[in-house]
């Protein structure tokens, strides 16, 4: 017997029905039936939002995220405003890499930039492993969400080696990934040195959130679609395995995510993950295709969408309900992060607009 996640507001216990290990995202990242298609939006937390906006005003971006009451507030904005299905944990994929002694800062309008890059043997040992105290930050406030939030799932996440090695090798951000690609086709044993280092601090960092109660994890590989399939399996996919496969064991679903890589999707899920995330490029029938039936799907909406009239943006939500049928489990999300310029009323309404094409009575199974 299905419980009516929608009405109930128990904050009480943990292991009861209705809690967010029976709630519509986790029963789809689980491949269950569900009362409608949940969604939530990657970037949520913040970006869009105006009472983000002012919270951030006078805050710089690494030290909102190590100030736990900023965190538990901001990763709260998008739940109370929209309606979403699941919380994701305000921070950044570089969060951890600073907790691990690299010296880096997220400049606003270009993203994280990294004082020393990191090209040698001895750069690489500058990359210590991490514990708890030094994310305690993190550890104190996924405790307090997962108060606040009740039967709401909160999603932990971390970047993955080959997106985290990018930033790390090039210094900042980077179109061609030219440096990062150097250094892997050039000493592909320092580069296994290095991604296997930023394999342990992104383990060690979801384990922290797992330990603290995140309902699930999303490993972000945003980048990894630069590579060709052959080289992906041969430079990353051992790595992004590591993580993913050590939370094997660990109770929550893994949703392991990309951008541009509609070549990459079995790899992808070949690498331990119970969820795949999809971009807009690759429509979720044929996903499903080369995913295989034993894995869920998340996307993918073109978050440029958003910024077109609302007949255009339901007809597209539409299709992707409808190719979302072909997959064993469908969470639907953006094909990337939110834009900033997204009107965050669109976004409220694509939130109910899905719960209402999506919705189904229990005995229609
Ligand atoms: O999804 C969420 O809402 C949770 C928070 C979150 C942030 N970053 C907050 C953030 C998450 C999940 C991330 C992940 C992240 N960070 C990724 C992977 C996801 C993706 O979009 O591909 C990457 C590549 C980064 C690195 C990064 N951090 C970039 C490229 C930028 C953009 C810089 C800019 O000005 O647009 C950031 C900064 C950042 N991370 C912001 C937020 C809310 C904006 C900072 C600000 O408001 O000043």
């Amino acid at each position: 017997m299905t419980t009516d996640t929608t009405g109930t507001v128990a904050r009480d216990g943990e292991s009861r029905p209705g809690g967010p290990a029976d709630s519509p995202f986790i029963r789809a990242c689980r491949r269950r039936p569900v009362p409608h298609t949940p969604v939530w939006f990657m970037r949520q937390a913040g970006r869009s939002l105006p009472e983000y906006r002012e919270i951030r005003a006078s805050v710089p971006m690494l030290e909102s995220c190590r100030r736990p009451e900023l965190v538990t507030e901001i990763t709260l904005q998008p739940v109370r405003r929209h309606g979403v299905d699941a919380a994701i944990l305000f921070s950044d994929i570089v969060v951890p890499v600073a907790a691990a002694g690299i010296d880096l800062d997220i400049v606003p309008g270009t993203g994280p930039v990294v004082a020393e890059p990191i090209r040698t043997a001895a750069d690489v040992e500058r990359i210590r492993p991490i514990t708890r105290d030094d994310v305690s930050y993190v550890d104190e406030a996924v405790r307090q969400l997962v108060v606040e939030l009740g039967d709401t799932p909160l999603i932990g996440f971390a970047g993955a080696p080959f997106t985290l090695a990018s930033y790390l090798v090039e210094g900042g951000p980077s179109r061609t990934h030219a440096k990062t690609k150097a250094l892997m086709y050039g000493d592909p044993e320092l580069w296994h040195a290095l991604c296997g280092r930023l394999a342990e601090v992104t383990l060690a960092f979801l384990r922290v959130q797992i330990e603290a109660g995140v309902s699930a994890v999303q490993l972000f590989d945003s980048w990894a679609g630069a590579l060709s399939e052959a080289d992906y399996r041969r430079f990353v996919l051992p790595h992004s395995t590591a993580v993913l496969s050590g939370l094997a064991t660990a109770g929550v679903p893994r949703i392991h995510f990309g951008v541009g890589t509609g070549e990459l999707l079995g790899a992808m899920g070949e690498a331990g993950a119970d969820v795949v995330g999809v971009d807009w490029r690759t429509p979720l029938d044929v996903a499903t295709g080369r995913i295989g039936a034993d894995k869920a799907v998340q996307g993918n909406l073109d978050p440029c969408v958003l910024l077109a009239p609302w007949p255009v943006v339901e007809a597209e939500v539409r299709r992707i309900l409808e190719q979302g049928r072909a997959a064993p489990g469908h969470v639907f999300n953006l094909g990337h992060g939110v834009l900033p310029e997204t009107d965050p009323e669109v976004l409220t309404r694509v939130v109910a607009l899905v719960h209402e094409l999506s919705s189904r009575r229990a005995d229609q199974g």
